[in-house]
């Protein structure tokens, strides 16, 4: 192991002579060592972006995939046409629009990058932050800093001083505290490298305000970012890696504010019976309202820019107290609520209750509904559920009814389990009320049921497996042999015992009890 660096502290005060204070810092820099600053959104780690071993050192201390490029920190737009190959139209008109400040634009980088500080690639993301300490700390090192933010890979980003100190000191030479910071959550990460321009990481800058300059259809969302499966891979690099992740197990609790405030209560004081502890995170409005539990109040809804500077650090005084178990209300706010909840749904990953939502029929679709919706079906109907559902096996291909497939037939007897007298039916609209849920097999199927039933739509249609928070498909053991058969019961058996733990969690919420009082 190496011997601990002495990581100096350098603090600084409004008023304070900054070109005086950021010599030593900025002498750091220059001659190779890494240097934490504060910057508007997070704190970041820096090096000089040109010298490919800080690159190297910046990686090591925070224990990063050194596939996961850094962003560089500039303090002039001529920089930016320094290391760029060519700059589209539209890189001047956001940096016009929002430079400096919280925006990253990914541009082809030509040679005078080197390929340590952008993760093996040929493009490169370039930040003009509006921080003044990082302002005056690029002015006076006359470095471009390449930093990431000042994290271990894998923890919330530093919104204080003291999140790095608990995270880098001793890998790092030196940490400038500038206090806490304004915004709280990442830069918005637009890429101008491949056609039309693509939000990759959402942030303070929304979509709006970037249609507002660039024209309503001239910019998108990178459809990668928040899709619950792997299969569109985000395009940032460190937008794929499990991020942001507290020690204690993070759930989402969505729905109207009365059943979340309920759900979230139930779910508290069960876990604290078993001996938990509970966090809770809850907005101004709600937060008297939470009955048990250390309750972390993130802001007011009227507030987002509240609730995104607190989020991280939230996250991390958890750790600190050893929270095993953590709820947090949804954020879905008009102005910040996409770069909130993108943070939080990956911190929590992708586990989201929907509160009050009533379930009184579950429909299992296959291909032709011979096998795996059968199987999942007879499955179900053996799990303890708190309420009643009525459970549904359907194809959405059948010509005709045809039994039960003969190998599954064989696995079902082998586990004392018999569906004789099944028949396949074809999945039909009716069938689909708005207490419905309905569970594919694969992605392919969920699209096409989506599309062809008016019933169907993304909120009570899901891929079964991805529903519960596993990434795979359920594949077709079709013509396959019987252990194929065998192997696609136990993946189902699985899967189905999730699926009623998830049910089993949202039953029981304030609207239907109050249903079943009337
Ligand atoms: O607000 C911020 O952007 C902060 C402060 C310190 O400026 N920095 C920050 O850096 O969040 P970091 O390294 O934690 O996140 C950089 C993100 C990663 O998701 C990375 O994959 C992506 O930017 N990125 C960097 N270069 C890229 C490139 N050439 N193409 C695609 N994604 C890139
Ligand atoms: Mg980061």
């Amino acid at each position: 192991m190496r011997t601990p660096l002495e990581t100096k502290q350098f603090r600084v005060m409004p008023g304070d002579d900054l070109k005086e204070i950021l010599k030593e810092p900025g002498k750091i820099l220059r001659e190779g060592g890494l240097v934490a600053f504060p910057t508007e959104t997070v704190y970041g780690l820096g090096g000089d972006a040109e010298n490919a071993a800080s690159s190297r050192k910046i990686y090591a201390a925070k224990g990063r995939p050194s596939d996961n490029p850094l962003i560089i920190h500039i303090a002039d737009f001529s920089q930016m046409e320094a290391i760029a190959q060519e700059l589209v139209p539209e890189a001047k008109i956001l940096a016009d629009a929002f430079w400096p400040g919280p925006m990253t634009m990914i541009v082809r980088k030509n040679d005078r990058i080197p390929m340590e500080t952008t993760g093996g690639l040929d493009t490169v993301a370039v930040r003009m932050p509006s921080h003044p300490v990082a302002r005056q700390l690029i002015l006076t090192s006359g470095c471009m800093i390449a930093a990431p933010s000042a994290n271990t890979s894998g923890r919330p980003s530093p919104t204080r001083a003291e999140h790095v100190s608990d995270d880098l000191a001793g890998k790092i030479d030196a940490i400038i505290d500038g206090g806490p910071v304004e915004i709280g959550l990442e830069s918005t990460i637009v890429d101008l490298s491949d056609g039309i321009p693509t939000v990759l990481r959402p942030g303070y800058i929304n979509l709006r305000m970037l249609e507002d300059v660039l024209g309503q259809d001239r910019v998108r969302m990178d459809p990668g970012l928040m899709e619950e499966n792997t299969r569109l891979r985000p395009k940032a690099p460190g937008m794929r890696y499990k991020h942001y992740a507290p020690r204690g197990d993070l759930k989402i609790v969505e729905g109207s504010e009365g059943d979340v405030v309920e759900t979230i209560n139930r779910l508290s004081a069960k876990a604290i019976e078993e001996g938990r502890r509970v966090g809770i995170i809850a907005s101004s409005e709600t937060k008297s309202r939470y009955l048990q539990g250390d309750i972390a109040e993130i802001g007011a809804r009227s507030d987002d820019k509240a609730i995104a500077r607190h989020l991280f650090g939230i996250l991390r005084r958890f750790d600190d107290d050893g929270i095993e178990r953590i709820y947090s209300e949804a954020f879905d706010t008009p102005r910040m609520g996409t770069a909130i909840m993108n943070r939080l749904i990956k911190a929590a990953a992708h586990q989201v209750i929907r509160a009050g939502r009533r379930v009184t029929r579950v429909i299992f679709v296959s291909g032709r509904g011979v096998c795996r919706a059968p199987m999942a079906a007879e499955l179900m109907r053996r799990q303890r559920l708190i309420r009643p559902v009525e459970i549904l096996a359907r194809g959405r291909l059948v010509l005709f009814p045809e039994p039960i497939n003969q190998k599954v037939q064989a696995v079902l007897q082998g586990k004392g389990m018999e569906l004789a007298d099944y028949e396949s039916r074809v999945l039909k609209n009716e069938e689909i009320s708005d207490t419905t849920l309905v569970f594919t097999m694969d992605a392919a199927q969920r699209a096409d049921i989506i599309q062809r039933f008016a019933g169907a739509d993304e909120n009570n249609t899901y891929v079964l497996s991805y529903y519960v928070g596993d990434e795979l498909d359920i594949l077709n053991p079709y013509g396959g042999n019987l252990q194929q058969y065998g192997l696609c019961f136990e993946v189902l058996n699985q899967t189905i015992g999730k699926l009623a733990v998830k049910l089993n969690e949202t039953a029981g919420s304030l609207s239907e009890s109050k249903e079943e009082r009337i």
